[in-house]
């Protein structure tokens, strides 16, 4: 047991088993039906976690989800490192498209298979296993919190509450927070930046039932047609948000942080292919790289309105709806985009129909500092265990806390992610490469130690 390696190498299966156990928990935050898993998932981890070495370790109810806190102080004098991360996944659905079932982890082709394998279940058990290796060892070398939360997926309402009225036992150093990916497999990259998120659901009413679409079509405004030539209007032929004021307070990035930002080595084919897309699309003169990791983008997530059983029916419907998301970058405020949406979208409806929308969650982007002394000691441990130096890059997606942990506890997070794009998160046949798992296993200690380190 005199190095991590072996330490993995003696444990993987007891770490591959106890890990398959929370993911076959199916802790679905948005779904009512899975309340009781939520803290059944929170009680695993804190078992876990107390296996592994924490002092304590407690299950918090909140009006949402259960928080989990567990912490080890060895001495009060020394920094503190806290891991946030978070038990709650997206639903499995479409669940004829899994190869294997979604809550039925199993390890094929090197990879974990199952929902939460990597978003971020597989993620976070990398941080348990690293800081029982470090107490095991007596390698330890500070004090360490954890802070893992249920409502990640739908928005964090609960936690931000939970931050607010629990300061001091939440005081610390650095969050660390393994919940984002990677340029590549052999691309080690830390994640700089995440985009902020605003996200809406829109209706539009027309008549008050659905009409025979051969009596009234061609006299009644009808709401799909209507929300669909909406929607098309919110960007224009060069991929640019409509909405008045949307750019305003973008930050554009410097000639010269571009220039910076295109040096990471992104395989362009390799996205491409990913994805089964011949073709890229996005805003006029930026590139892909640019357009999600610096540029707000639009998307319709979901539309639905009138018949879509089988066969034809032929009706005007009284109705359509869509749920639509902007991803926003750092500068731009979620309230204020949510408020010239709402302004922008209710001042096109053509005559013959009501609109409205409203606000489902959102939070504000995140920049983390390349000069932030735990952001040094990131990448020093990713360089001692890939053997390259790590790329800093702006991720597109959001974790809507991360900038609240800023803002009401005064403390930046450094995203030691480990996951790949191809890890299908989200999607059907989520996986974590092993790999990947166990690198993550490797680099935490070694962030530890350089973290309380002075440099040599
Ligand atoms: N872990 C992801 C975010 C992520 C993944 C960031 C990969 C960077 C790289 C997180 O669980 C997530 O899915 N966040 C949501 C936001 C939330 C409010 C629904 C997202 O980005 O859609
Ligand atoms: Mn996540
Ligand atoms: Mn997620």
């Amino acid at each position: 047991m005199e190095n991590i390696k072996s330490y993995i190498e003696e444990n993987k299966d007891r770490f591959l088993e106890e890990l398959f156990g929370l993911i076959r928990i199916p802790s679905v935050s948005s779904r009512k039906e899975n309340k009781p898993d939520m803290h059944k998932a929170a009680e695993y981890i804190r078992k876990s976690l107390l296996d592994a070495g924490a002092d304590m370790a407690e299950v918090i109810s909140t009006d949402g989800h259960p928080v989990l806190y567990a912490e080890k102080i060895i001495d009060p004098a020394l920094p503190v490192v806290m891991v946030y991360g978070h038990y709650d996944v997206q639903p499995a659905e479409p669940l004829d498209l899994w190869k294997s079932p979604p809550f039925e982890p199993e390890i094929r082709e090197g990879k974990i298979w199952g929902r939460g394998a990597d978003d971020d279940k597989g993620q976070l058990f990398m941080h348990v296993y690293a800081f029982e290796y470090m107490v095991k060892t007596g390698t330890l070398p500070c004090n360490v919190k954890f802070m893992v939360e249920g409502e990640e997926e739908i928005g964090s309402p609960s936690l931000v509450k939970f931050c607010h009225a629990n300061k001091e036992k939440l005081k610390c150093d650095v969050i660390i927070v393994s919940d984002t990916s990677m340029i590549g497999p052999d691309v080690p990259s830390i994640t700089t930046g995440l985009r902020g998120l605003s996200y809406v659901e829109v209706e539009v009413r027309g008549p008050n039932r659905d009409l025979h679409s051969g009596l009234y079509g061609g006299a009644v405004a009808n709401p799909v047609n209507v929300l669909a030539r909406m929607i098309a209007s919110l960007t224009d032929e060069n991929n640019r948000v409509t909405i008045p004021g949307f750019y305003d307070d973008v930050l554009e990035a410097s000639p010269l942080e571009r220039k910076e930002m295109a040096k990471a080595p992104f395989d362009i084919e390799q996205y491409k292919k990913d994805i089964d897309v011949d073709e890229l699309s996005g805003e006029e003169g930026y590139s892909t790289m640019e357009r999600t990791g610096i540029r707000p983008s639009l998307d319709v997530n979901g539309i639905w309105g009138g018949y879509t059983e089988e066969g034809a029916k032929t009706i005007l419907p009284a109705k359509a709806c869509a749920k639509i998301s902007m991803r926003l970058v750092p500068n731009q405020s979620p309230e204020k985009i949510d408020n010239l949406f709402i302004k922008h979208f209710e001042s096109i409806a053509p005559p013959g129909v009501r609109v409205s929308a409203r606000v489902l969650h959102g939070g504000e982007g995140y920049v983390s500092p390349v000069d932030h002394p735990a952001y040094l000691a990131a990448s020093r441990a990713y360089e001692k265990t890939f053997g390259k130096k790590p790329v800093p890059f702006r991720s597109g997606g959001s974790i809507p806390i991360i900038s609240r942990f800023e803002k009401v506890l005064g403390v930046k997070s450094i995203l030691m992610g480990f996951g790949l794009e191809s890890d299908a998160i989200h999607s059907p046949n989520e996986n974590y490469p092993l790999g990947n798992f166990y690198k993550g296993i490797e680099t935490i200690p070694l962030f530890y130690s350089y973290y309380t380190k002075k440099p040599e």
